[in-house]
């Protein structure tokens, strides 16, 4: 280890030459930020010592907080007997052979292949090139075309990014002209006068109409979360998988599961898929697969695009280095086992899930609370100045961003999307702990109120 370095001095040299990642740089450069020096079962403590209950586990990766010995130790104890190795010419490794299988035991029996990237972004990228390769070998090379929803976060590699439907990132990098976005389920910001049960409708039907619109015959597939994330944990009405899945079964056209949120327990289930009864072909995951410890990422691959993919000729043209890396994978296979020895993913939906919904339910009546909506462990709180109209308090989300940062000053790590106050907080947190991230939350929502002049 390097020796520590004082705050000024890391903020200094931090400020000088470090590129944050979706930051302004010129803000950055000026103001600095925090810097994170250690954490302890669900507390991130600063490098000025101050305590901050995480309550968005890490970027909705850390499910099972930041102690987990084992998963520490599988990483070291790999390191020393095979460090690195790829998986590119005909080589392989434990870890990799054992993750991937493992990968396979824990999703439904279709599920038998597995591919391996570094992140989330890479891993939709991935999907990309499988569903096209998959069609051009059924002889159906005109099927490109995917089809995603506006405000879906896929990554930001620049497929992914054309993938997701955020329009900053849009402006910001030119799009894949095969990328056609459709309307989001997220009744809250686009329902007008519609019951949730009418939009629900609404938006899958939406996604019917673009694939007449474009041509079954030129699509290959439909991408998407089962809950937003970074959209704003948008919860979609009960009408709108049901329907979705319909359309998706009539249709010729492949359905890619992001499940790098929702993947393991955050919804409730092992995958999202499962909580709303949906059935992908092919899922991407990340982030949770190594509890956020290391970078690992990858797809999923059903039998039916599998046994088309295991009978083309010829190399598949696509890898990265350290596909299947085997500290990585080996991360993997201690986060699997601590997810599947303690039961936590079925206990915390149990005991902490109903706990974390009836005490954000309280926040209901807060007269800046126009929605409160949650999933599993996974949440939203959204403000408002006219809880009819659901309208914005000020522009550009100033009330959500004043109410983060005011959590933040008094120890709570939550983050904003739009006007909503977003929560995905570890498996690990004790109920003590969920009463107190929401009193914390609830003091924000009251420093926002007054700062707003609402009362
Ligand atoms: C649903 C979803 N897909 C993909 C990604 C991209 O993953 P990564 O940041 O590991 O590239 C994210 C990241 O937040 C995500 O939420």
């Amino acid at each position: 280890m390097t020796a520590k370095l004082d705050t000024q001095t890391l903020r200094n040299l931090d400020q000088a030459h470090h590129l944050h990642p979706f930051t302004d740089f010129k803000d950055y450069a000026a103001h600095g930020g925090k810097i994170i020096s250690r954490a302890e079962h669900i507390y991130l403590y600063d490098s000025d010592g101050n305590k901050i209950q995480d309550a968005m586990s890490g970027l909705w990766c850390c499910n099972l907080g930041y102690d987990q010995d084992s998963i520490k130790q599988a990483v070291f104890d790999q390191l020393q007997e095979l460090p690195y190795y790829n998986n590119f010419f005909r080589c392989s490794n434990q870890p990799a052979v054992e993750l991937a299988s493992k990968l396979c035991e824990l999703t439904p029996e279709r599920f038998q292949h597995v591919f391996f990237t570094n992140s989330g972004s890479e891993a939709n990228d991935t999907q990309i090139k499988l569903v096209h390769r998959y069609f051009d070998l059924l002889g159906k090379p005109n099927k490109k075309h995917i089809i995603s929803r506006n405000n879906a976060y896929h990554g930001s590699t620049i497929a992914a990014s054309s993938l997701g439907g955020m329009k900053s990132m849009h402006e910001q990098t030119m799009g894949l002209n095969y990328v056609h976005h459709i309307e989001q389920p997220h009744w809250y910001e686009c329902g007008g006068d519609m019951s949730e049960a009418e939009f629900g409708l609404h938006a899958a039907q939406a996604l019917a109409d673009k694939i007449d619109e474009l041509g079954e015959e030129n699509i290959a597939a439909f991408i998407a979360e089962p809950v937003q994330g970074a959209g704003g944990v948008i919860i979609p009405p009960d009408s709108y998988w049901p329907a979705v899945k319909k359309i998706l079964e009539e249709r010729d056209i492949l359905f890619i599961a992001d499940e790098v949120i929702c993947g393991f327990g955050r919804t409730g289930n092992w995958f999202g898929f499962e909580t709303y009864d949906i059935e992908p072909d092919l899922v991407t995951f990340a982030k949770a697969v190594t509890n956020g410890f290391m970078p690992l990422g990858g797809c999923l691959v059903a039998d039916k695009v599998s046994n088309v993919l295991l009978n083309g000729a010829g190399d598949f043209a696509h890898g990265l280095t350290y596909s299947g890396h085997p500290a990585s994978c080996a991360a993997g296979l201690a986060t699997m086992a601590v997810y599947e020895d303690t039961g936590i993913i079925e206990s915390s939906a149990r005991d902490l899930a109903p706990h974390f919904n009836a005490q954000l339910q309280s926040l209901v009546d807060h007269p800046i609370v126009g929605q409160v909506r949650s999933k599993g462990l996974f949440a939203a709180v959204e403000l408002t100045d006219d809880k009819a109209a659901r309208t914005r308090i000020a522009p550009d989300s100033a009330a959500a961003v004043y109410c983060r940062d005011v959590a933040i000053e008094d120890g709570l790590m939550v983050r904003q999307t739009g006007d909503a106050m977003i929560m995905a907080p570890p498996f690990v947190t004790e109920r003590h702990e969920i009463d107190n991230l929401v009193a914390k939350l609830t003091v924000a929502l009251d420093k926002t109120a007054r700062q707003f002049g609402i009362s």
